[in-house]
């Protein structure tokens, strides 16, 4: 159900649960057990997730929801808010590459990345209030804070898709790409990381991830004890030799 590719020190996870990689329990469970994998390893710079299916991600498994209690329903939203919270947390990039539909817990999936790049055939929704429901996995609370709150209510409220163009004008998306180049544009944005320091690059999204929602004295004191944690590193000193003899 997931392809696992490793070009030098960058990690590709490629989704294929058919037909629409759908957020089964047994699906979940591998890309949570692999999450947990890469999270330890040292040597990783970045992390691409795409698809070799027409769809991105549909979103929760409908058809295994429609014979869960209310308490197996909890307790695979659970899952998958914790799956989406761990990969927010990854401490390396992560860009979702998007084609077809990326929907619902999809969409949930795609927004707990670092960036977003689609092709002109994706469509991005939340369908849950058309279903009866909320999104349950973090959509309430990315969304908004990606693209303002008057178009995620918009949104969430309609149950409405949009396509990648409107994506891209409210700020959902970060490129627009052929299909033929999303996977070069992904790897063109990892590259313009390459010299930058990956401590460096590290304690950066903590500092955004974790102060971003804080007062500013308190994200400032974030900000603060991240900017410690470089002190010491290699990258560092040696950017400082050059100029220790002035
Ligand atoms: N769960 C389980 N099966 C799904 C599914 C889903 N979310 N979405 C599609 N499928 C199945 C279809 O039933 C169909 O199965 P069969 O071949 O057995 O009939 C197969 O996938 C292909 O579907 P389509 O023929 O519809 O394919 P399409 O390419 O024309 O359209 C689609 C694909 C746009 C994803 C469309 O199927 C669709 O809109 N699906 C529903 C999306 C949705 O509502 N997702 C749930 C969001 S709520 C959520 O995610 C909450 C949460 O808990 C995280």
């Amino acid at each position: 159900m997931i392809k696992l590719k490793q070009e030098k020190n960058i990690y590709i996870i490629t989704l294929n649960n058919k037909p629409v990689n759908a957020l089964s329990l047994e699906f979940l469970s591998e890309l949570s057990m692999l999450i947990g994998e890469i999270s330890t390893k040292e040597e990783v710079r970045s992390l691409i997730f795409r698809t070799s299916l027409k769809h991105f991600c549909a979103g929760a498994d409908l058809k295994e929801r429609s014979k869960m209690s209310n308490e197996e329903t909890v307790d695979t939203i659970y899952l998958i808010k914790l799956l989406f919270f761990n990969i927010y947390n990854l401490p390396f990039p992560t860009i979702s590459l998007i084609q077809g539909a990326c929907l619902g817990g999809g969409l949930e999936f795609a927004l707990s990345c670092d960036f977003r790049f689609a092709t002109n055939d994706a469509t991005f929704g939340f369908p849950e209030t058309t279903l009866g429901i909320i999104p349950g996995a973090g959509g309430t609370q990315f969304l908004p804070r990606l693209i303002g709150t008057q178009n995620a209510k918009k949104m969430i409220y309609s149950g409405e898709s949009i396509n990648s163009r409107e994506a891209l004008k409210v700020g959902l998306i970060d490129e627009l790409c052929n299909s033929k180049d999303i996977d070069n544009s992904a790897m063109d944005l990892i590259d313009s990381f390459n010299l930058s320091s990956k401590h460096a690059i590290k304690s950066a999204k903590v500092s955004i991830n974790q102060g971003v929602d804080l007062d500013l004295k308190s994200s400032l004191n974030i900000e603060f004890r991240e900017y410690i944690k470089t002190l010491d590193t290699k990258e560092r000193k040696e950017a400082l030799k050059k100029y220790s003899n002035y």
